[in-house]
C-alpha cells in the first residue's frame, strides 16, 4: 500500500514539521504537563520512550501496512518553539480513505487558536490526498477538543467508541448518517 507522506505545512503562525526521531527531546518537555492527559489517559513519556515511539511513527505506516501514519510537530514561527502535534491515521474503509484526527497543544500555548489553526492546515492538505472522510474520537465532556472538531467542520454522530463520541465530516462537510 502506498500511503501519502507528510510534508511540511505552513499556517499564519505555525509551521507543521513531519515528525522525526530528533523531535523527541524537545517534545518530552511539551508533553510533560499532567493536565494534557485529563481526557485521554496516559502519562508524560520519557525521552527514550518518545524516541522509540517516533521511530515507529515516522515510518509513515503501521507494521502490517494496514494504516497510514501522518504526524506533524507544531512549531511557532516567531519563537521557533515546539508547542504540540497534530496527527492523522489513514485507513481504507469501504473503498474510501478515512482519516482519524488527533491534536495536542501544550498548556502554555492553549486557548490561542493553535490547535484549530494547525489542524485546519492538516485537513486542507488531507483533502488534496483523496481523503473522503474525517473522523475524531472525543470524550463527551471535552469541550476544548469538541470545539476544535467543530472549527474543522466535523459534527458529532450518535456513535460512541470506548466512551468517546465519534465526530465526522465527509468531503463536502456533510455529517455521516449514523
Ligand atoms: C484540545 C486541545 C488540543 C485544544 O487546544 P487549543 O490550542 O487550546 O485549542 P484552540 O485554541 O484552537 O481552541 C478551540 C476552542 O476550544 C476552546 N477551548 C480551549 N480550551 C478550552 C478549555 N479548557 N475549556 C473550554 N473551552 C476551551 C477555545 O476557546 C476555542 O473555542 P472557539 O473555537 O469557540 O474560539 C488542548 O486542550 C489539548 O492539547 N488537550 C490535551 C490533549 C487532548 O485532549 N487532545 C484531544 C484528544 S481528542
Amino acid at each position: 500500500m502506498t500511503w501519502p507522506r507528510a510534508i511540511e505545512l505552513e499556517t499564519e503562525r505555525f509551521s507543521l514539521e513531519p515528525l522525526a526521531v530528533h523531535h523527541a527531546v524537545e517534545m518530552t518537555t511539551v508533553l510533560a504537563p499532567l493536565s494534557l492527559y485529563e481526557y485521554t489517559g496516559g502519562e508524560p513519556p520519557t525521552v527514550d520512550s518518545l524516541r522509540e515511539r517516533y521511530g515507529r511513527q515516522s515510518a509513515g505506516h503501521s507494521p502490517a501496512d494496514d494504516a497510514g501514519w501522518l504526524n506533524w510537530i507544531v512549531r511557532t514561527t516567531d519563537t521557533r518553539g515546539a508547542i504540540g502535534y497534530v496527527q492523522a491515521t489513514l485507513t481504507h474503509e469501504e473503498d474510501e480513505l478515512v482519516a482519524d484526527l488527533a491534536w495536542l497543544i501544550t498548556p502554555d500555548a492553549q486557548r490561542t487558536g493553535a490547535a484549530s489553526e494547525a489542524a485546519a492546515a492538516m485537513v486542507t492538505w488531507l483533502n488534496t490526498q483523496e481523503v473522503r472522510r474525517l473522523r475524531a474520537f472525543i470524550r463527551p465532556n471535552h469541550r476544548a477538543s469538541s470545539r476544535v472538531a467543530e472549527n474543522l467542520g466535523l459534527r458529532p454522530t450518535e456513535a460512541m467508541h470506548d466512551g468517546e463520541r465519534v465526530w465526522e465530516a465527509s468531503r463536502g462537510g456533510a455529517p455521516a448518517n449514523n
